[in-house]
């Protein structure tokens, strides 16, 4: 019967093929422009680092000094002291990626000079000002075929303005020589280092960083979640959005999902420096996961009722509303199973994330020697809302039942009013069933986090469709 309805829902083939190659994501992961700050902040202090440790050539050569003739030079031990990126910025260029504008930064190195001229040789030291650097990279983003994020340098320039230089020596037309060298000749060295270090620094660290993307979260040993992009990271005028698949799936077999994710209205907020947006797709295909790895099957048996909890689970108690099991089944123990028949679906609207799911409940009378009779089974229904929140990177949640509506599906002891159990299956729903379900949640599902990046100031709503996190970032650097 489980096959016949996935053939009749998929109708025709083509129908089949619609559904599985749309690209819609589950997840979206918005970096806002207070977001690209931030890491324009980090990601400048560990440029300025890397830039500050730029080796550069001895440099010599020859040149013609008027009233002196031919003088040989060399330039050598250059050694840069600092490299300062005073003003920085990075700006999303829509379709094509982040502009990172570096402007008026400034170097400071030293070194040795040596010059020979007729017969005469003289050395001694300068230090040279770097100035008005700068500097202007693209950063295109891309998806490689695992679905972890790229980043590439096609597009670098460094210019440099001013130089000046200050040496030690007694000759005056030096200045003017090691002045016209050094703009010519390092200028244009360092031009050229400086995007090196750039594309190298971009491709060794930024990349490298931004591959720690986890594209498929364990989350246990049953269950993962799919983070792996679906498509490249888009820039639009505003943000950095990546389009994540955004699935949980069972991790003994993974088989896809029978519905494709709805787009994803995002909202324009900006105040936060990223934002997640959670679809319903995200949160239906956790209920298949679950269902399909087992995970939602409970068994409930005496010694797990809380000692609080006036209840016995045996016969004797319940033969005062099933007099049948008086005489079947007299004075033995009972144990409940708790399970999904179908995987629940969830769906986000603007009150909240909510479900209806059904759930079986099968009761069985334990014989001495441990077999178990099955006596009947009850069909459960109700509203399930969720609180949801985020702590330590991982959206948690809490669940909250609203009336449980009882039916009975099968009966091997004969009918009886259901309406009896009401209250004994509200007590096995808020006292067992919800707290275990509850102690799950409250441990969370990470969310596609970089490596050491901490959220604060967390901001939860509900739209249609999806669920919208906002949070502000921290990056931990590594102690
Ligand atoms: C069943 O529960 C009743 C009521 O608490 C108790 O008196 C009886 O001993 C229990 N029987 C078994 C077999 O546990
Ligand atoms: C266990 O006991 C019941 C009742 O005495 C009996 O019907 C059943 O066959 C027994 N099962 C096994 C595996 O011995
Ligand atoms: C669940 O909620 C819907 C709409 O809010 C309502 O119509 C329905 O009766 C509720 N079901 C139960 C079992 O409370």
């Amino acid at each position: 019967m489980g096959m016949q309805s996935v053939a009749v829902a998929c109708g025709a083939l083509t129908l089949c093929l619609a559904l599985t190659t749309a690209t819609n994501p589950g997840f979206v992961v918005r970096i806002t422009q207070a977001g690209l700050d931030y890491a324009q902040q980090q990601a400048i202090a560990s440029l300025e680092k890397k830039l500050a440790q730029l080796r550069l050539p001895d440099i010599s050569g020859d040149s013609r000094v008027l009233r002196v003739g031919k003088v040989h030079y060399e330039l050598s031990r250059l050694r840069l002291r600092d490299f300062h990126l005073p003003y920085s910025r990075i700006t999303p260029i829509s379709n094509k990626g982040l502009q990172v504008s570096i402007s008026n930064a400034f170097a400071e190195l030293d070194g040795d000079w040596r010059v020979k001229f007729l017969f005469i040789r003289d050395h001694g030291s300068f230090d040279l000002k770097v100035e008005n650097i700068y500097i202007k990279i693209l950063l295109r983003l891309g998806s490689d075929t695992s679905g972890k994020p790229t980043i590439s340098t096609p597009d670098c320039s460094a210019h440099i303005s001013k130089v000046r230089v200050l040496f030690s020596g007694k000759l005056g037309w030096l200045y003017n020589l090691f002045h016209s060298v050094i703009e010519s000749r390092l200028r244009k060295i360092l031009e050229n280092k400086v995007c090196d270090k750039v594309a190298m620094s971009v491709y060794n660290e930024l990349q490298t960083y931004i591959r720690t993307l986890p594209v498929t979260a364990r989350i246990d040993n049953k269950i993962g979640i799919d983070y792996s992009l679906v498509a490249p990271p888009r820039a639009t005028t505003k943000s950095l959005d990546a389009d994540l698949k955004g699935e949980f799936y069972s991790l003994a077999h993974r088989s896809p999902v029978p519905f494709s994710p709805l787009p994803l209205a995002f909202t324009s907020d900006h105040e936060r420096m990223v934002y997640f947006g959670a679809s319903s797709y995200f949160f239906s295909t956790a209920g298949i996961a679950y269902h399909k790895a087992g995970a939602l099957v409970f068994e409930i048996t005496e010694a797990m009722i809380p000692k609080d909890v006036e209840f016995k689970l045996n016969t004797s108690v319940f033969s005062a509303f099933i007099p049948q099991l008086e005489e079947k089944y007299p004075n033995m123990p009972m144990k409940f199973r708790v399970s999904t028949p179908t995987a629940p679906f969830l769906t986000v609207g603007e009150g909240g994330i909510s479900f209806q799911p059904i759930v079986d409940v099968q009761a069985y009378a334990i014989f001495p020697n441990s077999s178990l009779a099955p006596l009947f089974l009850l069909s459960l229904t109700g509203n399930v809302s969720a609180v949801i929140n985020v702590r330590s990177g991982r959206i948690i949640g809490s669940l909250d039942v609203g009336r449980i509506r009882l039916s009975l599906k099968d009966s091997a002891v004969g009918t009886f009013q259901v309406r009896m159990m009401q209250s004994l299956i509200n007590i096995l729903t808020s006292n067992m069933l919800l707290p275990r379900l509850n102690a799950r949640l409250d441990e969370g599902f990470p969310l596609p986090l970089l490596d050491r990046i901490q959220l604060s100031n967390i901001l939860v709503r509900f739209h249609q469709n999806f669920l919208l996190l906002g949070a502000d970032v921290r990056f931990q650097p590594r102690r």
